[in-house]
């Protein structure tokens, strides 16, 4: 499978790692940076910025404070629900923050007015003005609006053309023993860090597939009707499931190719059909066939009364390659570390497939991974020279990084 390597990334060789980037090197070249974040009436903020100016920024301080949610906040300089995958309602500032930290009733004031964020950000093309936020024009359907540099823009594409958000959330730490779906989303969502019309299919698919189901449901037996649907889900699995293909086989091999790490080996797979027919076949007849497959399957979903085929059913298996066994059967911490091993893969397909390296955000890692790891994963990730932010409830658990960082404490 061929990539459309950038430019930068071209400059080193698989065996040859990029060089060390320093502080100095950081601001001097333009890997993608947030200089300031400003947010207003967002989660417990009323108003806040920080300046962040710096390769690696560390968020310290107490449990609450608000560590997670300016994590959160930047993970919204990617389209897309940010790292919770919160609805647009939930980062409104609510007034029950004000109860438990009393130093926010101040900041109250701004809670009737919606969120925003506003970020300066250098990237390779040049220095922008990022703004994203709640639509105040209000409307039956709430909408988050982006501005660069002040100018509207029509959807969150730009985001994606800007920079690559990836995060690593204590959440994460189980998704090897979470169900399917959880495990396809997680995959999905790093499919669309690295090809940016994913989430579209895959809403255009979810959308066509709810539609045929409601239409059986009602008991409709207009053929052309669910023909035209059919059509437009099989072509958006065929491009769904080649994006998987595409990230699976580029993972795999960046994992493979690099020399071994602490965090260990893992192997991904994808079990689904289409995904497997898409190896051995063109696009052009899996398509074909699969429009044939959920004209047969109409008889037997408005039964079961769910959809019985299709790139929804797919399952992301991850095994630990050295021992060969699934990754639900590791340990909790060896867990950890292939999860760790796919998200330093995901970087680094990042830099070598936009020639650029990600805006890396690593929520509470001390209560994960202990100091060794830390550090091995900070040498890792900085090598691409990328902007990194950490979050943590002491200073203390990121002592192998104190030199380094930028220290935020709030
Ligand atoms: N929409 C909202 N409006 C007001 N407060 C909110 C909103 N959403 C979340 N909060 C509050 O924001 C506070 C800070 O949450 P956050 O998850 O950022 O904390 P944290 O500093 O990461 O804590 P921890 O160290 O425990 O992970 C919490 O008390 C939470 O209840
Ligand atoms: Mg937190």
């Amino acid at each position: 499978m061929e990539y459309p390597v950038g430019g930068a990334a071209n400059q080193w060789a698989d065996s040859e790692p990029p060089p060390e980037f320093t502080p100095e090197t950081h601001c001097a070249n333009r890997s993608p940076r947030v200089n300031s974040l400003c947010v207003t009436a967002f989660r417990n903020y009323g108003a806040k910025t920080i300046e962040c100016e710096a390769p690696l920024v560390v968020l310290t301080g107490a449990n609450g404070v608000g560590k997670t949610n300016l994590l959160e906040a930047l993970s919204l300089l990617a389209p897309g629900r940010g790292l919770r995958r919160a609805a647009i309602a939930e980062f409104q500032l609510q007034e029950f923050s004000a109860a438990m930290v009393p130093s926010l009733v101040a900041g109250l004031q701004g809670a009737s007015q919606p969120w925003s964020i506003s970020a300066e950000l250098t990237c390779a093309t040049g220095d922008y003005q990022i703004g994203t936020g709640l639509d105040p024009s209000g409307g039956e359907v709430q909408k988050r609006l982006v501005y660069l540099d002040g100018k509207p823009q029509k959807g969150q594409a730009i985001l994606n053309e800007l920079l690559a958000v990836i995060w690593l959330t204590p959440q994460l730490d189980r998704i090897f023993l979470e169900g399917s779906s959880t495990r396809r989303a997680w995959f999905d969502r790093i499919v669309a860090s690295l090809l940016g019309d994913h989430p579209k299919q895959l809403k255009a698919y979810e959308q066509a597939m709810r539609e045929r189901m409601r239409l059986l449901r009602d008991g409709h037996q207009d053929g052309q009707w669910f023909a035209a649907l059919e059509s437009i889900m099989a072509s958006q699995a065929v491009a769904i499931a080649a994006a998987r293909n595409t990230v699976l086989e580029g993972l795999n091999r960046s994992i493979r190719s690099r020399p071994e790490t602490i965090f260990g080996t893992p192997q991904i797979a994808i079990v689904g059909a289409v995904e497997e027919q898409l190896l051995q076949t063109s696009a052009r007849l899996v398509e074909e066939s699969l429009r044939q497959d959920y004209a047969a399957a109409r008889v037997n979903d408005r039964v079961t009364g769910s959809c019985s085929i299709g790139i929804h059913r797919s399952e992301i298996m991850v095994s630990d390659a050295k021992r060969g066994i699934s990754a639900a059967m590791t340990s909790t911490g060896e867990q950890k570390s292939l999860l760790l091993a796919i998200f330093i893969a995901e970087a680094h397909l990042i830099f070598e497939m936009r020639g650029e390296p990600p805006l890396v955000l690593l929520d509470d890692l001390p209560a994960h991974f202990d100091q060794n790891r830390l550090a091995s994963l900070h040498r890792i990730l900085s090598a691409l020279g990328g902007q990194i932010w950490l979050t943590g409830t002491n200073r203390a658990d990121f002592a192998s990084l104190d030199s380094q960082a930028l220290w935020i404490g709030l």
